[in-house]
């Protein structure tokens, strides 16, 4: 079965086309880069662009992918959590897509997709294992059990990794979105020269990222202007070790209460060189997808909506959008 997947749940513009058997036949990604001088993603903006880029970045997936509209078996799209404004553009477009064809529509929660990036090929991980899942919007510790969905067992309860690493970034003038800068201004820097809060004294699986948040600010204050520039390669690099190692601590505490501890990453914070390097070294069986893959993108999509249930023409034609994710019972 080959499906042409859509995400829009943010600010980059995302399409995809993979093969039942989880082949990436191609996976486009157009980063809209016009928050920057924001310092954020404007809601309004992002959705416009998505508007404005989402047929051309269509096109150029099933032309990567050497195929057409008419080959293609099934459309599956991100419904939420996300940007209620971006991703309808997402879910409208999958909807003309797949009804002009007839196509069956799988609608496809985010998180999910992030998880089941790391059911892609050549080298799936196969479920049961433990999943971090840690972006801009949230940063849950899960159990996945199969390949439909899973159960949260950790979450944050202040702010999400990402947006830690963004709003640090910020403190430096660092452009969005700051993971990534942030990262790179630590690769000169000493990460013990300052020693930044872990929170590992929150009891469980769940994390805290404000306190960290606030240390850095007042170390910037204390510093001053030109001694936080002088010094800003170390804070980095001290304040990214902080935030990979409260990650890591969660993980370790879950993986120990495990019979057959195995792991997996996802989300745009686990394209982090620390982060990647810390997990693979934790002493058990670990998945961490390639870079392209944790950040957002429509192949994880696809992927997760090889295992979902296909909703018929024209059934999913009054799909919504969900802009946070719904609370399920328990299974
Ligand atoms: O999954 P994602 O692409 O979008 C959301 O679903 O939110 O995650 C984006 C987040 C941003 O906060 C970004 O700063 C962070 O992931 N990020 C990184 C890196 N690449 C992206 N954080 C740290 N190091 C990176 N290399
Ligand atoms: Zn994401």
């Amino acid at each position: 079965m080959t499906i042409l997947a859509l995400e829009t749940s943010c600010d980059d513009t995302c399409a995809a086309v993979v093969s039942g058997a989880g082949e990436i036949l191609a996976n486009v990604v157009s980063s809209q880069g016009v928050h920057d001088r924001f310092g954020g993603v404007v809601p309004e903006i992002a959705s416009r662009h998505h508007l404005e880029l989402v047929n051309a970045v269509v096109d150029d997936a099933l032309a990567r992918a050497g195929t057409e509209l008419g080959a293609v078996e099934a459309v599956a799209v991100t419904q939420g959590p996300g940007l209620v404004g971006a991703l309808l553009v997402g879910v409208a477009t999958a909807k003309g897509l797949a009804a002009a064809q007839r196509l069956p529509l799988v609608p496809v929660d985010h998180l999910q997709g992030h998880v089941a990036a790391n059911f892609l090929a050549p080298a799936p991980m196969e479920p049961p294992f433990l999943c971090l899942i840690a972006s801009g919007g949230h940063t849950l510790l899960v159990r996945v059990r199969d390949h439909r969905g899973f159960e949260v067992i950790g979450r944050t309860l202040d702010d999400a990794a990402g947006e830690a690493f963004d709003k640090g970034a910020r403190l430096f003038g660092l452009g969005y979105p700051g993971g990534p800068a942030l990262s790179r201004l630590a690769l000169d820097g000493d990460a013990s020269a300052f020693a930044f809060p872990t929170a590992t004294r929150v009891p469980g699986l769940d994390f805290s990222f404000a306190g960290l948040k606030t240390a850095l600010l007042y170390k910037v204050r204390e510093l001053g202007e030109q001694e936080t520039a002088r010094r800003a390669p170390d804070l980095a690099a001290s304040y990214e070790h902080a935030i990979v190692e409260a990650l890591i601590a969660r993980v370790e505490r879950a993986l120990a209460a495990e019979d057959g501890p195995r792991l997996a990453i996802g989300g745009g914070v686990a394209a982090n060189r620390r982060l990647r390097a810390r997990a693979e070294g934790l002493g058990v069986e670990v998945h961490v997808p390639p870079p392209e893959l944790c950040t957002d993108n429509a192949a994880m999509i696809a992927s997760a909506a090889r295992w979902l249930e296909p909703v018929p023409f024209p059934d999913y034609l009054g799909l919504d959008a969900y802009a946070t994710r719904p609370r399920r019972p328990a299974a």
